[in-house]
């Protein structure tokens, strides 16, 4: 017998010849595996996210099995496990509320298994951030496969965009330029395939950062979930993952400070989603990595956007695709990254993208002629918000980023539904419309709603984009002249609690400022008289918000932050 320390994690299960390890090799054979199949090869587990209540990962099951033909072609053994799944359009009162519990369960599920390399299947917006949080406290060697963006939405002879095109219509109808008979049709038009928005919205962005960070097989955040290509892709990262365990390419190999950089930076190139922000903040605290909400505006505000994808531009994830996707983009802007990074097929990013093509490049602009000079996320301090409030100035209505407007005030989103087609209300176009109690701990979870819908009254004159401030968040999906991430946010006491209708405010996004005219002292008066509102008193929301770290450090439960690794934890029995 030997008493050579056994060289991978799953080995302490599955090797040996105890009493435990009869127990962990019995158990385990009666979904068929052979006695050889316990030899120390190593064990892939393929963290699934697959749930018919999380619509857009639900072709993940035939996904997996893709990924297993890969792993048992390179000699590993594949084990899938479920994780809890986060469907956007589904979940209340905000899929944003259980990203960290998510992020618990993948990160409990691998450390406490007989698990060498991990390989994760995320689609749905929450999904992507979940795993990662979890799988990088964990830093196993670990890749990444998306579901992929459904086919473009097809509606009377025109392509339409998941999320963006909901917007937008509902907008048309409430200023009458849309029956609701058309907007009903609409609903079996949008959706037409398997797959995540095909929009840049949170999915596609998501998805675009873990390829940007070097955490998938180049290529991945494209291509369409029916599209074989992908279904290869999976095949592809199967057998890879297995090489990256013999190789001991953990997660903080890849996942170094230049990644995030690198993510920053193809953030803005594709027009990405606002939501990218509050996510890389906490899979890169979990790296202990010190990235700051500062870095996006450094790293990313002198960017061009170079992707004409919705809701920024006019195109489709399924067009991206075609035109070369994101290492074509990468290519363009190689001067601004750093090329050295490693990535997860074992090469340098440089090395990944040298000769990437871009096949239309009314889809994917240059950087001598991009489709928007400035883009990136510019972050706004002031009075208003003392840690930072972020604004995506390319999915903003230019003559708006410098704005001087009147206040009006909606104390939570209840109040923002009673009272915003109400014809008394008093407001028009040149007000900014303010929303609070809308961040983590406010409601709970910091829902997507920011991008307020416009008063009817202002709709109905033709306008179409107003300035809205707010501690919540918006999909990315969404556009307009937006402020969201307000922090500290109103329900932690932050200035915004204490802003009230008919205070003057001030945005000047090209100086960074978001500022309310109202005096410190007045501040001060209102600060005596404010209570704050009530919180959940009972199981997961009663934890989340006694934990939840404000917007601008990711929004991730202070006790998470950081890693535990994966050492072996004691035997069970
Ligand atoms: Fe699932 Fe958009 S709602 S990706
Ligand atoms: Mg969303």
């Amino acid at each position: 017998m030997t008493t050579e320390k056994p060289k991978r994690r799953s080995q302490a299960w599955f090797g040996g010849q105890d009493r435990d390890a009869f127990v962990h090799r019995s158990w385990t054979q009666k979904m068929g595996h052979p006695a050889d199949e316990f030899d120390g090869r190593p064990v892939i587990g393929i963290c699934n996210t697959w749930s018919e209540l999380t619509p857009c990962n639900s072709h993940f099951r035939e996904l997996a099995e893709f990924v297993k033909r890969g792993v048992l072609e390179a000699g590993g053994f594949p084990l899938e496990f479920p994780v809890m799944s986060l469907g956007e359009t589904q979940l209340r009162p905000t899929a944003m509320l259980f990203r960290n519990l998510a992020s618990m369960d993948v990160e409990e599920s691998i450390r406490g298994n007989p698990i060498d390399g991990v390989l994760l299947l995320m689609g749905c917006d929450k999904t992507t951030p979940a795993l990662m949080m979890g799988a990088a406290s964990c830093n196993l060697p670990t890749i990444g496969v998306s579901g992929g963006p459904m086919l473009n939405g097809k509606f009377r002879g025109k392509d339409i965009g998941s999320g963006t095109g909901v917007w937008m219509m509902s907008e048309m109808v409430r200023a009458g330029q849309m029956t609701q008979a058309e907007f009903t049709d609409a609903e079996a038009c949008m959706n037409r395939s398997a797959g995540t928005c095909m929009t840049m919205g949170t999915a596609s962005t998501m998805a675009s950062m873990v390829e940007s960070l070097g955490m998938s097989l180049p290529g991945n955040a494209a291509i369409p979930a029916p599209d074989t290509r992908r279904n290869r892709l999976a095949q592809l990262s199967g057998r890879r993952i297995v090489e990256m365990v013999k190789e001991e390419l953990t997660m903080d190999k890849i996942m170094t400070r230049e990644a995030f950089e690198n993510a920053i930076r193809v953030n803005a190139a594709i027009g990405g989603s606002t939501n990218a922000v509050v996510h890389l903040l906490a899979i890169a605290g979990r790296m202990g990595i010190e990235l700051k909400l500062e870095d996006w505006d450094r790293l990313g505000s002198e960017m061009p956007c170079l992707v004409n994808v919705q809701p920024s531009g006019h195109y489709l994830m399924e067009d991206f695709y075609y035109a070369g996707g994101v290492p074509a983009v990468m290519r363009e802007i190689s001067s601004m990254l750093h090329l050295n990074a490693l990535t997860a097929n074992g090469r340098s990013l440089g090395q990944n993208i040298e000769d990437a093509p871009c096949y239309n490049r009314e889809v994917i602009k240059t950087v001598e002629d991009p489709f928007k000079p400035h883009a990136g996320i510019a972050i706004l301090k002031g009075n208003l918000a003392p840690d930072g409030a972020v604004i995506k100035p390319s999915a903003a209505t230019p003559a708006l980023l410098k704005h001087r407007g009147r206040a009006v005030v909606f104390e939570d989103i209840e109040d923002f539904r009673a009272r915003i087609d109400d014809p008394a209300l008093d407001i028009d176009e040149n007000c900014v419309m303010v929303l609070k109690n809308c961040g983590p701990k406010g409601y709970p979870g910091m829902a997507e709603v920011g991008n307020m819908p416009l008063p009817k009254k202002v709709l109905e004159k033709g306008v179409t984009d107003m300035v809205r401030i707010s501690d919540a968040r918006m999909s990315g999906t969404a556009y307009g002249t937006v402020v969201l991430h307000t922090s500290p946010e109103a329900a932690a006491g932050g200035p915004l609690a204490l802003v009230k209708s008919g205070d003057m405010i001030m945005l000047d996004v090209g100086e960074r400022s978001l500022h309310l005219e109202v005096s410190d002292e007045e501040l001060a008066r209102r600060r005596a008289a404010w209570t704050p509102p009530p919180m959940p008193d009972r199981g997961y929301a009663k934890l989340y918000v006694e934990h939840v770290q404000q917007a601008h450090l990711g929004a991730d439960l202070d006790f998470l932050v950081g890693s535990s690794g994966a050492p072996v934890p004691r035997e069970s029995h």
